[in-house]
């Protein structure tokens, strides 16, 4: 029925890749917009709490489904499953999340595209076009569709020479384009400014509903959670390694990277600020989400001359490498499926699967207005936190405990005896379902 799985050949690999598909927009972007508009510190704190507390065992369930059943979502999932019932609800949950899976890449795919056409256009004026080009329509359904042929390119490869080989090579060069981002913004005035704005937490927003909410849907959108993502990656480890280690290092490294890119952004709104650029709206907040990377940013580049330029280029370079290892993960999702209970090969699958979702984003991109928020919302703030309670359900009601630990010892014998086994199971089972319905409700219905 289905060709040779793959396997990531190292544990580098696996932490590259992973922390590649959590690391992306979510972190760079999303994470300090999200900082400036709740409150600073007090968003990070809540945060913090929220990623190791909820996010961190959603993403367990997922790594351990993957890994028992060496498959993707929907066959993964029936496999947990034992009834009839459980078994169809497993096949639902699954194609679920590979349609959702589909539909982020195809607004993540959107993104990424501004990204690099802001990347590519201190080229463009190299080479004399005209100013703005690259922020036209035509250039719009471009560097998306280039965008998404370097995501189908990389797939193709399948797990070992293009996801594994790909996100190794990406993420530390990313990282180190960070480091270096970093020290640069420190050395300008003012941002020690942003520095204590960023580190210093207005304590009354802390029980904030409203933050509480986004820092939820936050951490579950950062660590790719709930559309199989992780799941599938999962499916790809060895049975040697130790699976709550890997899972933690990931989390460590999404979170960690979300930190540090606060430290750049909050810090270089304040450079702006210092630099004559307007960044706070007319209600005396912090310029926010698109407000944010596209004017303030940008006028912040314009107003440091050469320098400038320099650096927005790297900037933009470290947006668009980060968003390609994060959807290169969300393609895999569906291509994997296809390859394994369909019998088609790797690149068809690929190619077929890549091109119809970069029919959506065109078609959104010419629909912006009707499509793009919409997407955004059922995707992201809908449908993961349900899935996220599903695959919950599946790990905590569905699976027998038993099975459960005999996959987790694998790679780790003594995970009986440690803390993990003490508290996880009961956390999967009723603390994360509870906070996600609460949450939740308070989304659909608050
Ligand atoms: N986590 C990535 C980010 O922060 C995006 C991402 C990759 C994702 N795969 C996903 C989000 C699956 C949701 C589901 O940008």
């Amino acid at each position: 029925m289905s060709a040779v799985r793959g396997e990531f050949s190292s544990r580098f690999g696996f932490i590259m890749a992973a922390a590649g598909s959590a690391v992306g927009l979510g972190n760079i972007w999303g994470f300090p917009t999200q900082v400036a508009s709740n409150g600073g510190a007090a968003f990070v704190l809540v945060y913090l709490v929220l990623a190791f507390l909820l996010a961190y065992p959603a993403l367990m369930a997922e790594l351990l489904i993957g890994r028992f059943a060496k498959a993707n979502a929907v066959t993964a999932l029936r496999k947990v499953a034992s009834g009839r019932f459980s078994k169809n609800l497993g096949t639902a949950t699954g194609f679920y999340g590979i349609v959702v899976a589909s539909l982020i890449l195809s607004f993540y795919g959107i993104v990424a595209g501004w990204m690099l056409a802001y990347w590519m256009e201190p080229l463009a004026s190299l080479l004399g076009l005209r100013d703005g080009l690259v922020h036209s329509l035509g250039a719009q359904l471009f560097f998306t569709l280039l965008f998404m042929l370097g995501t189908i390119l990389i797939i193709t490869g399948g797990v070992k020479d293009g996801i594994e080989k790909w996100s190794s090579r990406l993420m530390p060069l990313m990282i180190m384009i960070l480091f270096l981002l970093i020290i640069y913004v420190f050395t300008q005035p003012g941002a020690m400014s942003g520095l204590k704005a960023y580190l210093i937490p207005d304590f009354s927003r802390i029980g904030d509903r409203e933050l509480i909410i986004s820092a939820l849907g936050q951490a579950f959108f950062s660590l790719s959670l709930g559309v199989g993502t992780m799941l599938i990656y999962g499916s790809y480890i060895s049975k040697q390694e130790n699976l709550p280690v890997l899972g933690g290092l990931v989390t460590m490294i999404d979170i960690g990277i979300a930190v540090m890119a606060g430290l750049l952004i909050i810090p270089a709104m304040h450079v702006a600020l210092e630099n004559g650029v307007e960044i706070f709206d007319a209600s005396g907040a912090l310029l926010a989400e698109d407000a944010l990377v596209f004017t303030v940013l940008p006028a912040l580049f314009d107003s440091m001359g050469f320098v400038g330029t320099l650096v927005g280029f790297a900037f933009f370079a470290l947006m668009s490498i980060a968003a390609l290892t994060s959807s290169i993960s969300m393609l895999e999702v569906p291509v994997a499926y296809t390859v394994e209970n369909h019998g088609i090969t790797r690149s068809a699958a690929t190619w077929w699967i890549g091109g119809v979702i970069s029919m959506i984003s065109l078609l959104v991109i010419l629909n912006f207005e009707r499509f793009f928020g919409f997407i955004v919302t059922f995707t992201t703030q809908f449908s993961q936190p349900l899935l996220g309670l599903m695959l919950c359900v599946f790990v905590g009601w569905i699976w027998h405990r038993d099975g459960i630990l005999d996959e987790i010892k694998q790679g780790n014998p003594d995970v009986e005896l440690g803390l993990f086994w003490k508290i996880w199971p009961v956390y999967v089972k009723f603390i994360c379902p509870l906070i996600i319905v609460m949450t939740f409700g308070n989304t659909l219905f608050g």
